[in-house]
């Protein structure tokens, strides 16, 4: 007869040490299958005298029971692992922020265009933005600049085969602005404009400005000066040095020009501008009688040029990386 005793501890030991699902099937059969050990005693059972048969009976459905209940918890040890194992391999945590897109920014002028039109807003201006293509009258006869008239020269600019050209400043946005919105009127007039231009460090072919009109009773220089400090003082910053001289455009009388003080001390033409001449308030479709205005046109590109430090205009439009992060 076997040593039932012996049998459990050894099977117990056998369980606890199965590596895998495997092992434990084929222990199972071992142990408790139809050859197995524990299975020849009960059938044995029979044979004996019947005043053993009831405890030892009783002994071996114990071991076998208490080896059922082991095969049981090592399976279920078994699964423990191998899920805290696939935790090991499989790595996730929705609590962590998900990997960002790479964003890019704004062009250093769309980000000084974007704060002159919140500034002016804040002013109580419209932003409005005319046309790039031009025709002759709103870009020049418009202005008081009939085809005879030298300044042409200085406007020189590419012209398409309909009549039609590239518009040279944003001031022709002028005469449109007032014949769709009348007066009084506070209005810029941001957006690129193109020049036939021998390009050099300070001048380019294409360029941004931003013009800048109001209409109204009994407007003077002053509120040209002012405004245009005002504006200059938070872009370029509180200590901005400007210069106002006199100078000459068609479409303003008296007219200006105004300068700032560069990082390296030099003055560089930002922005001309005037009070706006009865030709043009008239081609406007305003009686000059009743009305008076300033106006102004202040490059976009040299001002972002001064505020950012930036030597020459043509990195603006040259589309270089190194240049364009550093914004
Ligand atoms: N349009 C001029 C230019 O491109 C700039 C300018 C001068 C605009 C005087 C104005 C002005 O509105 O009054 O050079």
């Amino acid at each position: 007869m076997i040593d039932l005793d012996q049998l459990r501890t050894e099977a117990l030991a056998q369980i606890a040490a199965a590596p895998d699902d495997a092992a434990l099937a084929a222990l199972r059969v071992k142990l408790l299958g139809r050859k197995s050990e524990l299975t020849a005693a009960l059938r044995g059972l029979g044979a004996l005298p019947k005043e053993e048969r009831g405890p030892r009976g009783k002994h071996t459905n114990e071991v076998k029971q208490a080896v059922e209940q082991a095969l049981e918890q090592r399976a279920s040890e078994l699964a423990q692992l191998a899920e805290s194992d696939l935790g090991k391999r499989e790595w996730l945590d929705l609590s962590l922020p998900a990997p960002t897109t790479p964003r890019g920014h704004l062009h250093p002028i769309t980000q000084i265009e974007d704060e002159l039109d919140d500034l002016f807003r804040g002013m109580g201006y419209r932003v409005v933005e005319g046309p790039w293509i031009e025709d002759e009258f709103h870009n020049f006869d418009a202005l008081n600049i009939p085809d005879w008239h030298p300044t042409r020269e200085d406007w020189d600019t590419f012209w398409l085969t309909d009549g039609n050209l590239m518009r040279t400043h944003t001031s022709p946005s002028q005469i449109r602005a007032m014949r769709r919105f009348g007066a009084p009127l506070r209005a810029v007039l941001p957006g690129r404009c193109f020049r036939n231009e021998a390009v050099d460090a300070t001048h380019e072919a294409v360029f941004n400005q931003i013009e800048g009109l109001v209409i109204d009773r009994d407007i003077r220089p002053g509120h040209l000066f002012h405004t245009i400090n005002a504006i200059l003082s938070v872009i370029v910053g509180p200590g901005v040095e400007t210069r106002f001289r006199p100078g000459y455009f068609p479409f303003t009388e008296p007219s200006f020009e105004c300068d700032v003080k560069r990082p390296d001390g030099s003055w560089m033409e930002l922005c001309g501008m005037g009070m706006v001449h009865p030709h043009v308030l008239r081609a406007g479709g305003l009686d000059p009688a009743e009305w008076t205005g300033f106006a102004f046109g202040l490059g976009i590109d040299r001002l972002a040029m001064t505020r950012f430090g930036i030597e020459d205009i043509r990195w603006m439009n040259s589309g270089d990386l190194r240049f364009l992060e550093q914004f």
